[in-house]
């Protein structure tokens, strides 16, 4: 099948759908600059496994470093703008209102797309928190209303003194229990999902697509690569969001 007849035959199947959900990885933010989270590390990160970085033990073990790769994630995501990828997934959110988006980036792209109500299942790199929630979960901080002091990394809680961390979710921690049952019931009722730019490697979040499938959803897969969830799609239109999607969008007008 030709890409242009794929596009058209997922045009068909958006048009059609009464609830569609959408789940994206860190793929829909490639084309934005964001680097995969299994791309290569580059420049004075290449060293390090993003993995052995991305936990609580980590973090106790090395908290200045752990900090510092957050504050250069930070700084990258600070660059990015959202691409033609995150403005489609927007319009077609606007022109099909009973679509839920669900995301695995904490990156703000779509929010900053114009996409609302996002189910952010991994947090927000853009927050900061108190390592111990000593305020209840999550106890956030805003930077700008404490003294950085550059010498002294990672900043304080000012209420109990424990370290600051981003507001994101660690290998080996729980997934924000209301986000995930939000993501849960979307994927359970929707009757179309789309799954863009994920690897489907890390659950729970790569278990909403099976959990669409075998509550009779169809998926289309959008990813210039094969993935664990390929065989169960409907419809793979390989290739980069930011190019795949803005021709969804564009078919649609010749199906509505
Ligand atoms: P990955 O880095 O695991 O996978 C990125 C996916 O995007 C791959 O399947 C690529 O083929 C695909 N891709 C690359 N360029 C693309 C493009 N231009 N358009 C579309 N797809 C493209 O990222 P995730 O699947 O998001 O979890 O990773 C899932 C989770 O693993 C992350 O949220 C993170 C990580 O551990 C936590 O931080 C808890």
């Amino acid at each position: 099948m030709t890409s242009k007849e794929a596009i058209q035959q997922a045009a068909t199947a958006v048009d059609r759908a009464q609830r569609i959900a959408v789940l994206t990885g860190a793929g829909v933010s490639k084309e934005s600059g964001v680097p995969t989270f299994r791309d290569a590390q580059t420049g004075l990160w290449a060293r390090f496994d993003p993995q052995q970085l991305a936990t609580p033990q980590a973090f106790q073990r090395n908290p200045k470093l752990v900090w510092e790769w957050y504050e250069f994630r930070r700084s990258t995501v600070r660059e990015a703008k959202p691409n033609p990828g995150h403005v489609a997934l927007a319009m077609l959110q606007k022109h099909y209102p009973r679509t839920t988006l669900i995301t695995q980036n904490v990156d703000d792209l779509h929010e900053q797309a114009g996409s609302r109500d996002v189910i952010h299942l991994h947090g927000s790199i853009a927050q900061t928190k108190c390592f111990g929630n000593c305020q209840g979960p999550s106890t956030l901080v805003d930077l700008a209303t404490i003294d950085n002091d550059l010498d002294d990394l990672p900043p304080r809680c000012p209420s109990c003194g424990a370290y600051l961390r981003p507001d994101v979710v660690w290998f080996g921690e729980v997934l924000p229990s209301d986000q995930l049952q939000r993501a849960i019931d979307a994927s359970t009722t929707c009757d179309l999902m789309l799954v863009v730019g994920t690897s489907g490697l890390v659950h729970p979040a790569a278990s909403l697509p099976i959990y669409a499938y075998q509550s009779g959803a169809a998926l289309i897969e959008i990813n210039p690569d094969r993935t664990p969830l390929s065989d169960m799609a409907t419809l793979r239109l390989e290739g980069p969001s930011g190019e795949v999607l803005p021709h969804l969008i564009e078919a649609l007008d010749d199906v509505s």
